[in-house]
């Protein structure tokens, strides 16, 4: 079965010696897509079991359970790395997060922001 490349399109428009660059350059792009994809996957995944601790103030469906303790589920990967990494250097100050996120390495960081962030809300305005 023939995969649809939307460079083909392009390439009726280019120059003959464009169009095997084009396709690699597609291919290429497809491949570290795919990768990307699978490496956030695995990521995830140990967020999630560096998250078993968490779960008594940020609930286990990562919605908190503690009136003062923010929803963690769907927030964005970036923002929760930052806010982990204040946390960690006292620079946002709370006793109990600064405790929780001292020990935290840069790589369970990520992993831990990455698994709250897969995790899908919807929102209903
Ligand atoms: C004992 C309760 C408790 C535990 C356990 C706990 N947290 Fe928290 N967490 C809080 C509270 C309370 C806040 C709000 C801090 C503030 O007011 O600045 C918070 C804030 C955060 C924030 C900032 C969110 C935002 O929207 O700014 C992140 C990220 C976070 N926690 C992650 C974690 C992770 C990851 C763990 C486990 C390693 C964890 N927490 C364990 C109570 C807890």
């Amino acid at each position: 079965m023939k995969i649809f490349n939307p460079f083909d399109r392009l390439l009726a428009f280019s120059p003959g010696f464009l169009g095997p660059l084009m396709r690699r350059l597609f291919s290429f792009a497809i491949a570290t897509f795919m990768a990307l994809g699978a490496q956030a996957a695995e990521n995830a995944q140990v967020g999630q079991q560096l998250t078993a601790q968490c779960a008594a103030c940020h609930g286990i469906k990562r919605l908190a359970t503690l009136a003062h303790a923010p929803n963690l589920a769907g927030q964005p990967l970036q923002y929760l790395a930052e806010q982990l990494k204040l946390l960690r250097s006292g620079k946002r100050q709370n006793e109990t997060m600064n405790l929780m996120a001292k020990p935290l390495t840069d790589q369970q960081i990520e992993d831990i922001a990455s698994w709250y962030n897969t995790q899908a809300i919807q929102l209903i305005p």
